[in-house]
């Protein structure tokens, strides 16, 4: 039995030995294609895979063509938009998600964001604290809820808006839940973004919605790029020149952004909100331990791909 580990942005060293024991416990052998820019590379040691791990590495139809023996997928992660479902459901491959092993450090990144965007990227100047401020969590999934938690730590009051979550959890755990989004935007300075990318919230994140952010709103998106409507962003960006946009994941008009709106806006070089090493061990090593279980015991506890329509 073939174990892949594909990614294009390596797991950290620790991680990736912690994988290999496990897998080589189990009677399993580990392959490992790292940094790889050349697809075909993927496409040629996949072929023999039964089982792969990924990190945000697109697994399209292509790839799925070329991994004739592919039993299962695992993201090592929370968003699993990078898994194309319906190819893996047609082949009858278990696609699956490490929920909540990366969310720390994504959380933390999102109050350092914050910190850094409040102090104007450390310009000589005077910047803005963030205690007694309204922080806006939009999602209350496992990083929202770790963000109000250190946000709480900041003594800034912490609201949140979350359809899918019960008012009574959130409640619990002292947030004040907005019944609308607009509601959320409204009353916070800053709005950390946890939605998943998906057809409902691709480009949901726009000009109607961001202009009701209250004077010197800052939107913190850890989340994915898709869900803002960049050209909007501009828009507003041009018309509302009190407000600022911190970013995890490089915009696609991210140079016209810098240009225009210089220190209001800020990108990390790569997506570093799972770059921790507590991260890649925590996410890698589920990956790699749903992996063995599945293939033991048939359990698909963490499947994204619709159960009923993939026969195992
Ligand atoms: C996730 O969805 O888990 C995060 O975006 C982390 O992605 P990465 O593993 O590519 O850093």
């Amino acid at each position: 039995m073939k174990v892949l580990v594909a990614t294009e942005k390596p797991f950290a060293k620790v991680a990736v030995e912690g994988i290999k024991q496990i897998i080589e416990n189990a009677g399993y052998e580990l392959a490992l294609l790292e940094n790889y820019t050349d697809i075909n590379d993927l496409y040629q040691v996949v072929a023999d895979a039964d089982a792969l791990i990924v990190r945000s590495d697109k697994v399209t139809p292509e790839v799925i063509e070329h991994a004739t023996k592919l039993k299962i997928v695992v993201r090592a992660g929370a968003g699993y938009d990078n898994l194309d479902l319906p190819a893996c459901t047609a082949r009858n491959i278990v696609a699956m998600n490490t929920p909540g092993q990366n969310s720390n450090a994504v959380a933390e990144l999102a109050l350092g964001m914050m910190v850094y965007m409040a102090r104007n990227q450390f310009t000589p100047g005077t910047g803005k604290e963030l205690l007694g401020k309204n922080i806006g969590i939009h999602a209350y999934g496992n990083v929202g809820k770790l963000v109000a938690k250190i946000a709480k730590g900041f003594g800034m009051t912490v609201y949140a808006y979350d359809p899918f979550v019960k008012k009574e959890i959130m409640e619990n755990e002292s947030v004040i839940v907005c019944n609308t989004v607009e509601e959320l935007y409204s009353k916070c300075h800053y709005v950390s973004l946890h939605i998943p990318a998906n057809e409902q919230t691709k480009k949901s994140i726009g000009y109607d919605l961001l202009s009701k952010m209250p004077k010197g709103g800052t939107l913190i998106n850890t989340a994915r790029k898709e869900v803002i409507n960049e050209e909007e962003l501009v828009k507003l960006l041009e018309e509302r020149t009190d407000l600022k946009y911190a970013t995890d994941m490089t915009a696609g008009n991210h140079a016209e952004l810098i240009e225009k709106f210089g220190i209001r806006v800020f990108a990390t070089p790569k997506k570093m909100g799972a770059e921790t090493a507590e991260a890649n061990i925590n996410a890698g090593l589920a990956a790699a331990n749903q992996i063995v279980k599945f293939f033991q015991t048939g359990d698909t506890t963490f499947q994204v791909n619709k159960k009923h329509e993939v026969k195992n």
